[in-house]
């Protein structure tokens, strides 16, 4: 007879919709119990209910990521629910299309903020669990953290934050037994750019430059990339950034 595979457990933030919604039916296809964390509570409960029908081990967590102590408070939550932490999947994220010279500045620190700070928080308080667990991280990136992308100065810089978090907590973290990795997508029909439009006099030849020429990924094969890092499957995998933006870095 074989053992059951140990049990592991992960948290997701932005796992109400889109692609956070999608890595978390991937991990529970691999029997992974699950924290989903989300702003939208009415949605992230019909997210939880509907994966829990489908058979998911999972709970479901509402909070504004933006704050410091909310991040504290998912860890806390995940642990006391589940007394172990094994993946963080830092998947919330905001854009808003603007020229540079228009940006607000309160909503340039909310792109600040749930890009890149949250992310930074969540692995503060995550890490000494992952530790114990070998567990992993996997911040989920952008192309606009690998290239210049016109009217999301503020998006771009923040996911080239979130890069450089991946890289220097890997270095940080080389001789312990925790892996810490990123996923950076191209476009994917998702609801991030809903109530943001480019700006009406925008030049659209630059924003062709960062749509691709590939038809935008469904979110299910974006998030079977990172589930796939997050598994054991890629114990080799640390400190990288994995693009899967259908060739559009590539030149
Ligand atoms: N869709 C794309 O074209 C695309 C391309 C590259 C990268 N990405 C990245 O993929 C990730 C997932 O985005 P998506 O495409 O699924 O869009 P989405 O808008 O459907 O999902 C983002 C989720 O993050 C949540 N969120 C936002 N602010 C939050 C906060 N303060 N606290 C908690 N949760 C919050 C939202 O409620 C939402 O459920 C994001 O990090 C995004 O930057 C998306």
């Amino acid at each position: 007879m074989t053992e059951p595979a140990p049990l592991r457990v992960a948290l997701i933030t932005g796992a109400a919709r889109g692609l956070g919604r999608a890595i978390a039916e991937a991990l529970a296809a691999q029997g992974v119990a699950l924290v989903l964390v989300d702003i939208l509570a009415d949605r992230l409960e019909t997210t939880r209910a509907e994966l829990a029908t489908q058979g998911a081990n999972c709970t479901a967590f509402t909070t504004d990521i933006a704050i410091k102590a909310n991040c504290t408070a998912a860890v806390a939550y995940a642990i006391a629910t589940y007394g172990q932490l094994d993946i963080l999947i830092n998947a919330a994220g905001l854009m808003r299309f603007n020229h540079a010279t228009d940006v607000p500045e309160d909503e340039f620190w909310r792109i600040m903020q749930v890009n890149a700070a949250a992310p930074f928080f969540l692995a503060q308080a995550a890490i000494p669990h992952l530790l114990a667990s070998a567990g992993n991280i996997v911040n989920v990136l952008s192309q606009s953290a690998l290239m210049g992308t016109a009217y999301i100065v503020p998006y771009s810089m923040s996911k080239a934050a979130l890069l450089q978090l991946t890289k220097s907590l890997a270095v940080e973290y080389a001789e312990q037994n925790i892996r810490i990795n990123a996923v950076a997508p191209g476009a994917m029909m998702t609801e991030i750019s809903t109530g943001t439009r480019p700006p009406a006099d925008a030049d659209y030849a630059k924003i062709k430059r960062y749509s691709g020429t590939r038809p935008p990924a469904e979110a299910a094969q974006v998030a079977a990339v990172v589930a796939f890092i997050s598994s054991p499957a890629a114990s080799a995998v640390h400190g990288a950034i994995w693009p899967a933006d259908c060739g559009v870095t590539a030149g």
